[in-house]
């Protein structure tokens, strides 16, 4: 994953990176999902800690060319994961109502509130639903939905630019 991060980050891929995918990782190893859904597979480096417990990982990302590395990465790390290439705002509406326990939005950030009513109806109660870079300018809209949401119970993590970390409670 070293090695994963240092090309990342010298191509410009911008993807969580260890301190971030340290925290995700012991989120994924406490909650154990038995299914996943992502938005923003980019090269696969957070796909590959979302589904290392071995959960069904269904991740979206637009771009086919990032897509096709993610792949490469899957293999590399053994991650079976399902990717779907399109616009995740559209690809959310097709998904199963109450399917998912484990939620990860890292795509792009006016992106987030759009598809906060569907990620709320794709989760399961107990479920979790985790965004990145919520500090960052353009989250600011998504971060006071989450906070001020009846369904859900929200703590902002600080690492970097922030993640939030929400359980859907009812
Ligand atoms: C920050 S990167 C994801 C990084 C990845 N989660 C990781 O940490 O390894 C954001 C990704 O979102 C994708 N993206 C941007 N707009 C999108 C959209 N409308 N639907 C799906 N993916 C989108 C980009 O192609 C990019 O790969």
């Amino acid at each position: 994953m070293d090695d994963l991060e240092e090309e990342s980050k010298r191509r410009g891929i911008p993807i969580i990176g260890k301190e971030k995918g340290e925290w995700l990782l012991q989120k994924v190893k406490e909650h154990q999902p038995k299914t996943i859904l992502e938005l923003g597979t980019a090269n696969g480096y957070s796909g590959i800690i979302l589904g290392s417990e071995g959960g069904e990982l269904i991740t979206i990302d637009i771009n086919i060319k990032i897509v096709e590395e993610a792949i490469i990465n899957y293999t590399k790390f053994s991650i079976d994961g399902k990717i779907i290439t399109g616009d995740g705002v559209e690809v959310v509406k097709s998904l199963p109502t109450n399917y998912f326990d484990f939620i990860f939005i890292d795509f792009y950030k006016n992106g987030y509130l759009k598809i906060l009513d569907d990620c709320l109806r794709l989760s399961k109660k107990g479920g979790v639903i985790i965004a990145d870079n919520i500090s960052a300018e353009g989250c600011q809209d998504f971060k006071e939905a989450i906070l001020n949401n009846s369904k859900l119970k929200t703590k902002i993590i600080k690492i970097k630019d922030g993640l939030s970390y929400s359980v859907k409670i009812n």
